[in-house]
């Protein structure tokens, strides 16, 4: 992992117009929802440059009624680039990404390559939007380049339903269990879990055996597993320690206040919204109802809490939309008082697990 922020040549003359926005893996799950939310958010854009693999050159993908023609991502895909959203793995991230900078472009950058980085701004935008203004990054005449990145979708998803809360009062501990989607694999995983849902129902009355198995080792239609990312020696995905280490970097805590998480990983046959169970151990109570009113207050949150119809946040409830959905917002009757909460949120992970938060973070770089 690279030790400090890439180091940019400090363009002379910074953009005076509607910013050149170039999407790395405009292609991906990702980069298409990037597309979406830009022109529904109606982001200023005065150039548009789509970049892929070599695989997809030549394609056409649509933007505000308009044809753009993919290329190939290469060193000389950034001249005269003022923001760049990349979207297309780690290694891409890591390879492009201080190319971008050095031409003079703003990254914001989804992957997991930079978001632990020295000096790399690790963004919610209604967490922490300090961190941007104090690493002075921004498209502005006073403003450098320089790499700012998306959290993890799942990290992004449970800050948007505790930070509210705990900045009322400190979170001490936090335990998560996610049930995640197939989005944040990737479009293929998307398509894979189409495909063996198609063969698995292909039999009358009986689930049967899926042939598709390209993305996951096992089978996704009507299962469900431990998250696919790299297992660690002390029995943790990397996956769940991404959203241990990213809350610590975000919330910004020192060693002496840093809130103990631990999180459990899983993959549900979900195509494109996170759900997470949330348990909270607080330094002080914090009433339900409390609780409740915060959460109804925060941005970027709506409550789906109706206890009479037994009707809480689902992923079909996210999906497509911009906000994170919490309910079951109940005080934990295994914890002293009112120190405890458990709490049930989803968000949809192509969305504000990715793109809207990128697009929300390169609105902030236009200030
Ligand atoms: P392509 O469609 O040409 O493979 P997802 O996260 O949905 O799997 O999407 C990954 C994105 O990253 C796609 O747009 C994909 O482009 C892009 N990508 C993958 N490999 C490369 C590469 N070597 N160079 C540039 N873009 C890449």
């Amino acid at each position: 992992m690279p030790s400090s922020q890439p180091q940019p040549v400090a363009p002379s003359v910074r953009r005076q117009s509607a910013p050149h926005v170039a999407i790395a893996g405009a292609t991906g799950a990702v980069g298409e929802e990037f597309l979406r939310v830009l022109a529904q958010r109606h982001f200023p854009i005065g150039k548009l440059t789509l970049l892929a693999s070599a695989r997809s050159a030549g394609k056409t993908l649509a933007f505000n009624g308009d044809d753009y023609t993919c290329e190939e991502l290469t060193e000389d895909s950034f001249k005269d680039v003022d923001l760049a959203l990349f979207s297309a793995g780690g290694s891409i991230s890591k390879k492009f990404g201080p190319v971008a900078v050095d031409a003079g472009a703003v990254v914001v950058d989804n992957s997991s390559a930079f978001r632990m980085t020295d000096g790399v701004p690790l963004v919610v935008p209604e967490v922490n939007p300090e961190a941007i203004t104090d690493a002075n990054i921004g498209l502005g005449s006073d403003n450098v380049a320089g790499i700012i990145a998306n959290p993890n979708c799942s990290t992004i998803i449970m800050l948007m339903a505790v930070t509210p809360l705990h900045r009322a009062v400190a979170v001490k501990r936090m335990v998560v269990s996610t049930y995640q989607a197939a989005s944040g694999a990737g479009a293929a995983a998307m398509r894979e879990l189409e495909q063996q849902t198609r063969e698995a129902l292909s039999e009358p009355g009986a689930v049967g055996e899926v042939k598709t198995q390209a993305i996951f080792p096992f089978q996704y239609a009507f299962n469900l597993f431990s998250h696919n990312s790299p297992m660690q020696p002390n029995g943790y995905n990397q996956e769940e320690l991404k959203m241990v280490h990213e809350t610590h970097k975000i919330w910004a805590q020192n060693e002496n206040e840093k809130t103990a998480i631990t999180a459990t990983c899983i993959r549900v046959p979900v195509m494109r919204a996170h759900a997470e169970s949330i348990n909270l151990t607080f330094a002080h109570p914090l009433p339900e109802d409390e609780a409740r009113r915060l959460l109804e207050q925060a941005p970027g949150v709506s409550l789906i809490d109706d206890r009479a119809n037994n009707r809480f946040p689902m992923p079909l409830d996210a999906t497509h939309r911009d906000d994170c959905y919490v309910g079951r917002i109940r005080r934990d009757l295994s914890q002293p008082g009112e120190t405890g909460l458990d709490l049930f949120v989803c968000g949809d992970q192509v969305r504000k697990g990715a793109a809207l938060n990128a697009v929300q973070i390169a609105e902030l770089l236009l200030r």
